[in-house]
């Protein structure tokens, strides 16, 4: 019998502030083309996240949650940014209908909220980030990637 690999994953627990400093830090340190995923419950801080990550590549437009749209794109300075929210995707025919195959191959920083409505169709070798609430700590969020 083989033993499982044990593979350490990186965890902090972080308030709004030190989240967005994070965020700020780990834009900091994407190149294009990048695909990263966030996941996590309703109000885990995913486009929190986003707006921060966001923000750092130099972008002025102001990141907002998504009342219509699957599909947005900011410029920055250092090339486009583009942010998906999954949350209402309808399916996969859905998928391909807001350009999914383009986003694929988009010289940019792509981030997905809600990555599992896209189940199997993430590109491999993607950054992986997850949000968790904290019990009885409204004002932290367990980060893990
Ligand atoms: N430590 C924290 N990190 C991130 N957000 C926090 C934190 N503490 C409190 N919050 C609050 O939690 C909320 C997170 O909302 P946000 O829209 O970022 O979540 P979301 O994961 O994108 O949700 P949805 O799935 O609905 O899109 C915000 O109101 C934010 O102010
Ligand atoms: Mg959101």
């Amino acid at each position: 019998m083989t033993a499982a690999r044990e593979v350490p994953v990186p965890v902090a627990e972080l308030n709004e502030e030190e989240l967005l400093q994070w965020g700020a830090r780990f834009s900091l340190s994407l190149t294009a083309p990048a695909f990263v995923t966030l996941s996590g419950d309703l109000g885990a801080g995913k486009t929190t996240l986003i707006r921060a990550i966001v923000r750092a590549q130099g972008a002025l437009e102001p990141v907002t949650s998504q009342s219509y749209g699957l599909v947005r794109e900011y410029a920055s300075p250092r090339g486009a940014v583009i942010h998906l929210d999954l949350y209402r995707l309808r399916g996969p025919t859905e998928l391909l209908q807001i350009g999914w195959e383009d986003v694929l191959r988009a010289q940019a920083i792509v981030l997905v909220e809600w990555p599992e409505r896209a189940e199997g169709a993430l590109p491999v070798g993607h950054i992986a980030l997850q949000l968790a609430h904290l019990d009885g700590r409204p004002e932290v969020r367990r980060l893990s990637w």
